[in-house]
């Protein structure tokens, strides 16, 4: 018996990185899968090969900015697999050249990531939630980020959408705890997955590391370990909760590297 066993989940993004991680880890563990992504032959790539493994998955596409596209993937998930229980709300992009300071950011960009950000996880839980009231519960998860607990040089509308995921998780959570429906999320720091890995310069890399309490860089697994858990009943009293999976990143004292370096000079 697997530890999601019974269960039939939707995962946006899910074609690569830290969606793709909770499929296989959730498919591991019995439960059935519609990967959904813009991507779709990735999707559909992904599905097969869990196919192959053994586990039960589908690939679809998605435009997680259309509201249509959202509920038509909920309603073939619900059509191909008979309920919806676990929703992975996974979807998430950002933009580093226009998505700038307060004074220079990009105003349509910032339409854009509220949009793909944070509307997509209103409009996946919209769609999504009735189906699980029927099945008696479900539980969803949420993609925030460490951005939305600190500041930052840029990256202001990726910061604010992400903020904007942790708190609608607490409202879902208050609005349907009743119908047995947890709602909780997760927020990666840095994670090497391979669109991080292809675009950040070692040097970038090594600045990271320099304020990780942990002496190693986060995987794609490791999120998609905290989604299982969160997606498990193992989690059944955990709600509204965001869990900051990071490496211990944000935890301490932001100068304790150079404070470290001064008291070894001292
Ligand atoms: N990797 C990190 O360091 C990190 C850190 C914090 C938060 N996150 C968040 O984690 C989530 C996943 O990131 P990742 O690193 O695995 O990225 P990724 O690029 O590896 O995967 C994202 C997937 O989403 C798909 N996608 C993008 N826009 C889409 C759209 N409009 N509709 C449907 N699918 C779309 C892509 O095709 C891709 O398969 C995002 O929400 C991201 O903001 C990542």
């Amino acid at each position: 018996m697997g530890r999601v066993s019974g269960k039939v989940a939707l995962v946006t993004g899910g074609a690569s990185g830290i969606g793709l991680s909770a499929a296989r880890l959730m498919v591991r563990e019995g439960a059935k899968i519609v990967i959904a992504d813009y991507n779709v032959d990735a999707a559909k790539e992904a599905a097969e090969h869990i196919v192959h493994e053994g586990g039960e998955a589908e690939g679809l596409f998605l435009d997680a900015s259309q509201a249509d596209s959202i509920k038509d993937a909920v309603a073939y998930t619900v059509e191909r697999y008979g309920s919806l229980t676990i929703l992975f709300n996974n979807v998430g992009v950002t933009n580093l050249k226009k998505d700038l300071d307060v004074v220079n950011i990009d105003l349509d960009e910032w339409d854009r990531l509220m949009n793909v950000n944070t509307k997509s996880v209103l409009l996946g839980c919209r769609f999504a939630i009735p189906h699980m009231v029927e099945s008696g519960g479900g539980s969803i998860i949420n993609t925030a980020s460490m951005a939305a607990f600190a500041g930052d040089s840029v990256r202001s509308a990726y910061g604010a959408s992400k903020a904007a995921v942790v708190n609608l998780t607490r409202y879902i959570a208050a609005q349907y705890g009743k119908d047995k429906i947890r709602c909780n999320g997760v927020a990666p720091g840095l994670i090497l997955t391979p669109a991080a890995k292809n675009s950040m310069p070692p040097a970038v890399l090594d600045i990271f590391a320099k304020y990780n309490a942990l002496p190693y860089h986060g995987e794609a697994d490791d999120i998609g370990n905290t989604v299982l858990i969160l997606a498990s009943d193992e989690s059944k009293f955990i709600t509204g909760q965001t869990i900051q999976v990071e490496g211990g990143h944000y935890m301490a004292n932001p100068s304790i590297a150079d404070f470290n370096q001064f008291l070894a000079q001292a």
